[in-house]
C-alpha cells in the first residue's frame, strides 16, 4: 500500500521556505496597478480527490489572476463552439513571449495557441459573439463563481482600467487579427472583456477549487458534477502542459511536470491528474513572466509527493 503524502505538513514547509527566500523575482511593471503589489507574499492551496484542502501562507489573499483566467475562458469557448474553435486559434507552443506579434503575420492572423495574449483575445471574441460585453463578462464571472463554489469572487476594476489605459500591445494584436477576420466583434469590445476577465481577483484557495474539474477528468470530485467531458479535460490539460507557461513551458514541464497555467499577477494553477488541484501565488516573476517562487514551490511539491506526470 502506498502512503498518502502529508499535504498539510508539505504545504506548511513550502510556505515557510518560500516566505524566507531572498530571491523573489520582479512584479509585472507593464501594468501600473500590478507594479504596486508587494513581492513579499506567497500562498499555496492544494485540494485532494476527497476535497480536503491544505493551504498555507497568503492562501486567502485575493490577487489578479491575469492569464490564469485563460484556462477557464478556453473551457467556456470550447463549450460554446466545440472543435470549431480551432479554426480561430492553434494548438502549438509558440516559443515566443506571451505578448509577441511576429507569428501572426506569417500565420494569417491565427494565433499559435489559446494562452498567448493573441490566442486568448481570439477566445474571448468567441465568448463575446452574440452578446453584449457586459453579458459575456457576466457569464465568465458566473462560471468562475460556480467552479470555485464561491459567490464572493469579483473583478478588480482598477486593474482592468490600468490595463485598458496602457494595453497598446494587446490593441495591436487585436487589430492585427481583426484585419485577417479572426476577430469578429468590435476590437474595443473584445479587449474590454479580455481585460476584465484578466482582472478577476481570486485567492489560491478559490483558484484550486475552480481547477478541480481539470484534475478529475472533468468532474468536480465531491459533488460528482460534470463540468466537461473527460476527453475535453484531458485536452485542456495537454494545452496547459505544452503552452501554459509561454516560452517557459518546456522548462516548467522539465522541472515540475504538471499541466499548469500562469499569470503575470504571480498565480499558477496546476493539476496532478487524479490526485489534486493546486494553486500557488507569489507576485515576483521570472524573465518569461511566470511566478518565480510559484514555480519553485511547485517543484518542491512534486518532489515531496511524486506527483509529476512523468
Ligand atoms: O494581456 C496581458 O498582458 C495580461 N492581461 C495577461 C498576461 C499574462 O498574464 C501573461 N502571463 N504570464
Amino acid at each position: 500500500m502506498t502512503t498518502r503524502p502529508d499535504l498539510d505538513q508539505i504545504v506548511q514547509d513550502i510556505a515557510g521556505e518560500m516566505l524566507r527566500r531572498p530571491d523573489r523575482g520582479d512584479v509585472a511593471r507593464y501594468i501600473p496597478e500590478l507594479a504596486r503589489v508587494s513581492p513579499d507574499q506567497f500562498g499555496i492551496a492544494v485540494i485532494d480527490a476527497d476535497g480536503a484542502v491544505s493551504a498555507a501562507g497568503d492562501c486567502d489573499a485575493p490577487f489578479s489572476i491575469q492569464s490564469v483566467s485563460k484556462a477557464f475562458t478556453l473551457t467556456l469557448a470550447l463549450g460554446k463552439v466545440g472543435d470549431r474553435l480551432w479554426k480561430r486559434v492553434g494548438r502549438e507552443p509558440s516559443g515566443s513571449p506571451f505578448n509577441s506579434i511576429v507569428q501572426l503575420e506569417r500565420e494569417q492572423g491565427v494565433p499559435r495557441n489559446p494562452f498567448i495574449n493573441a490566442g486568448a483575445i481570439a477566445v474571448t471574441d468567441v465568448i463575446l459573439s452574440g452578446h453584449k460585453p457586459r453579458e459575456a463578462l457576466g457569464e465568465i464571472l458566473r462560471f468562475m463563481r460556480f467552479l470555485a463554489d464561491d459567490d464572493a469572487i469579483s473583478i478588480d476594476e482598477a486593474v482592468a482600467a490600468s490595463e485598458q489605459r496602457t494595453g497598446f500591445r494587446n490593441a495591436a494584436l487585436a487589430n492585427y487579427m481583426k484585419s485577417f477576420g479572426v476577430i469578429e466583434n468590435p476590437v474595443e469590445f473584445t479587449l474590454g472583456v479580455y481585460y476584465h476577465h484578466c482582472a478577476i481577483a481570486m485567492s489560491c484557495r478559490q483558484l484550486a477549487m475552480a481547477a478541480r474539474f481539470l484534475a478529475h477528468s472533468g468532474v468536480q470530485p465531491t459533488t460528482g458534477r460534470s463540468v466537461v467531458p473527460p476527453e475535453r479535460a484531458r485536452r485542456i490539460n495537454a494545452l496547459m502542459l505544452t503552452c501554459g507557461h509561454y516560452d517557459g513551458s518546456g522548462d516548467f514541464a522539465y522541472r515540475v511536470g504538471l499541466p499548469g497555467k500562469s499569470g503575470v499577477g504571480g498565480g499558477i494553477v496546476a493539476v496532478a491528474p487524479g490526485k489534486a488541484s493546486i494553486a500557488v501565488w507569489s507576485p515576483g516573476l521570472d524573465a518569461a513572466g511566470n511566478s518565480h517562487l510559484g514555480r519553485l514551490a511547485l517543484e518542491m511539491l512534486v518532489k515531496r509527493t511524486g506527483w509529476s506526470i512523468f
